[in-house]
């Protein structure tokens, strides 16, 4: 196992995570649809609906990235590509759209969806993310809601993984030694 370092607990995340569904249940007027991008933000978004007090539904959406992977070295290649593995099941036309992403980083993956998730016409898209890494941005874009703004470094737990790895662990933590590309 990787000597994995603490940076935000499981308490703080349930107080940041209540605070963005009551952001979002105030900032919304009518039903809400929740799109939860797979796999890392579906802690996110089930700890996430359970605090907004309007009318939801939720679906999920994939995406992989032909980079955003591990090389031998242990280095972490974000300079690709993005396309699509599942799509929506349900029409977002007319409906008020929240995309939930687990991490902002380079900013291509987002700027993907909201380019993929506008050409369905919805009334209105919002975008929110757990952690923002505005540091390695390459693409101007932004959440609406962010839970926590942290470093440029690697980091797993509470559905974010490391080869897979490490998805159910509550906390979040610092994969030490990652190369970020
Ligand atoms: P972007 O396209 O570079 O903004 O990358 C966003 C995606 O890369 C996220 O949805 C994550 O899946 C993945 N990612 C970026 N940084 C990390 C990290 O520190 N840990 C785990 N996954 C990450
Ligand atoms: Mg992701």
């Amino acid at each position: 196992m990787d000597d994995l370092k603490l940076l935000i607990s499981r308490e703080q995340i349930a107080e940041r995570v209540a605070a963005i569904g009551r952001q979002i249940t105030a900032d919304s007027d009518g039903p809400v649809m929740f799109i939860g991008v797979l796999k890392g933000a579906a802690v996110f978004l089930s700890d996430l609906v359970r605090h907004v007090q309007i009318a939801a539904t939720f679906d999920f959406i994939g995406v992989a990235s032909y980079s955003n992977q591990f090389d031998r070295n242990k280095v972490w290649d974000s300079s690709g590509e993005v396309r699509l593995t599942k799509d929506v099941d349900q029409s977002l036309r007319g409906k008020d759209v929240v995309l939930v992403e687990d991490i902002l980083d380079t900013g291509l993956t987002l700027t993907f969806l909201k380019r993929l998730l506008l050409g369905h016409e919805p009334k209105n898209l919002r975008v929110a993310v757990l952690l923002d890494k505005p540091s390695r941005r390459k693409l101007l874009v932004e959440a609406d809601y962010v839970g926590f703004t942290i470093a440029d470094d690697f980091v797993v737990g509470y559905g974010m993984d490391y080869a897979e790895q490490y998805r159910h662990l509550p906390d979040i933590h610092i994969v030490p030694n990652v190369a970020l590309t």
